[in-house]
């Protein structure tokens, strides 16, 4: 029988919530994993410890690199080293808010990362596919349904750096006829969501509440509304997008927009409480421009990849909510047992 050579990815930003669930999905399908990850002085690997193995396993298909986006003669030695068949260019500063605080910090890592990559790919010479994390946010402030032809209106730092990167992904596949593909991916959030994006920030606090271990939730504007689906979805619309036999760019959504407040309600009504009783408006979490609505028309992405996401709004908002109820059980253990865990609201 013929045997199948494994395929070599590599996944920036792979110990963010979407790394993981692109390592798990990858995984699955037989590949051995590269991954770039920053040094830090704590943990950072929380999300993929599960799955990576010590080396001196036979099995282990893993591999992490320390490296960072800000730095090119790094990326460009481990595309060299590593000569994937397929990057997934996931790393970035990718909080909205942040990016005011930090607008020349998310320049460099979230739009020139991207250059720096194309050029290491262009350097080197590998062959390889290449996508990248392109956002909704690019579309900004522009009307409702939005789908590939609606024009850019970026509304932050962060919008317009990604603004930047997905001109440079086109220009590259102009120009050097690389196969590099933007997914605009709408939001997706999960269990594993990092705790300061809404969703995120509403079911841990949510749930804590339930539990007595908090008493307030401040949040900033409850009328934006997201077009929010699961991440679990969204990875494998990615791969899709790489296993085309030509490079192009798609959005992905799920097709429902619904405002913070009705996230907001839906959480609490399902943990039996009355949001008003416990919400405050804080104006730090307000942004300078904010994004009003969203909605996307993923019609391109169904009918050309045949992408279809599995989990609705309500199945994601109960799965975040399960997930983070069983993870403030744990934490009211622990405190009964004599340990505090400090909650830094950010
Ligand atoms: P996330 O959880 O914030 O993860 C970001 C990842 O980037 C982390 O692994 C982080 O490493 C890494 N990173 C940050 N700065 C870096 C640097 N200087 N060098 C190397 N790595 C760096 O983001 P996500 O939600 O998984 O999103 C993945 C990508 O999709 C991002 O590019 C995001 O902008 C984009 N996107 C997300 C959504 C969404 O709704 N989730 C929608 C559209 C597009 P640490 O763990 O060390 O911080
Ligand atoms: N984070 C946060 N915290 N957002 C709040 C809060 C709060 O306390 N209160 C209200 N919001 C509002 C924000 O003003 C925004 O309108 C909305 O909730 C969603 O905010 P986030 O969850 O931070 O996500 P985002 O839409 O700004 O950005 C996410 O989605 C983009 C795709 O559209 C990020 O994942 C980006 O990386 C991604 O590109």
């Amino acid at each position: 029988m013929e045997r199948k050579t494994m395929k070599t990815a590599l996944v920036t930003g792979i110990t963010g919530q979407d790394g993981s669930y692109l390592a798990e999905f990858l995984l699955d399908k037989g590949y051995a994993v590269h991954g770039l990850i920053r040094r830090s002085s704590t943990f950072n690997t929380d999300r993929i410890d599960h799955l990576y193995k010590d080396l001196h396993d036979p099995s282990a298909r893993v591999y992490l690199h320390y490296g960072d986006l800000s730095v090119s003669g790094q990326l460009t030695d481990m595309l060299h080293t590593i000569r994937p068949d397929e990057i997934y260019h996931l790393g970035a500063q990718s909080h909205v808010r942040v990016s005011f605080d930090m607008p020349e910090y998310t320049g460099d890592v979230t739009g020139l990362g991207t250059l720096r990559l194309l050029e290491a790919i262009r350097k080197t010479g590998i062959k390889t596919r290449f996508y990248q994390a392109s956002s909704s946010e690019m579309f900004g402030a522009a009307p409702p349904p939005q789908s590939e032809d609606t024009p850019f209106q970026p509304q932050s730092p962060y919008a317009a750096a990604k603004v930047y990167a997905y001109y440079v992904v086109r220009n590259y596949r102009d120009a050097y006829k690389l196969f590099a593909c933007n997914g605009i991916l709408f939001n997706h959030e999960s269990p594993r969501r990092g705790e300061t994006f809404v969703t995120r920030k509403i079911t841990r606090a949510a749930t804590r509440i339930k539990l007595g271990l908090q008493r307030k939730l401040y949040l900033g504007n409850l009328d934006a509304k997201r077009d929010w689906g699961f991440a679990g979805d969204y990875v494998e619309a990615m791969w899709l997008m790489l296993q085309h036999d030509k490079p192009d760019d798609y959005v992905i959504a799920l097709g429902e927009t619904h405002s913070v407040r009705q996230f907001l309600e839906k959480v609490f009504q399902k943990l039996d409480m009355d949001y008003r009783e416990y919400v405050e408006i804080d104006s730090k979490y307000f942004r300078p421009t904010d994004v009003n609505i969203l909605l996307g028309d993923s019609t391109k992405a169904r009918n050309v990849l045949g992408w279809r996401p599995k989990v609705g709004f309500d199945e994601l908002v109960d799965m975040m909510v399960k997930a983070d109820l069983e993870l403030a059980k744990k934490e009211e253990t622990l405190r009964i047992a004599g340990y505090e865990r400090s909650n830094n609201v950010r």
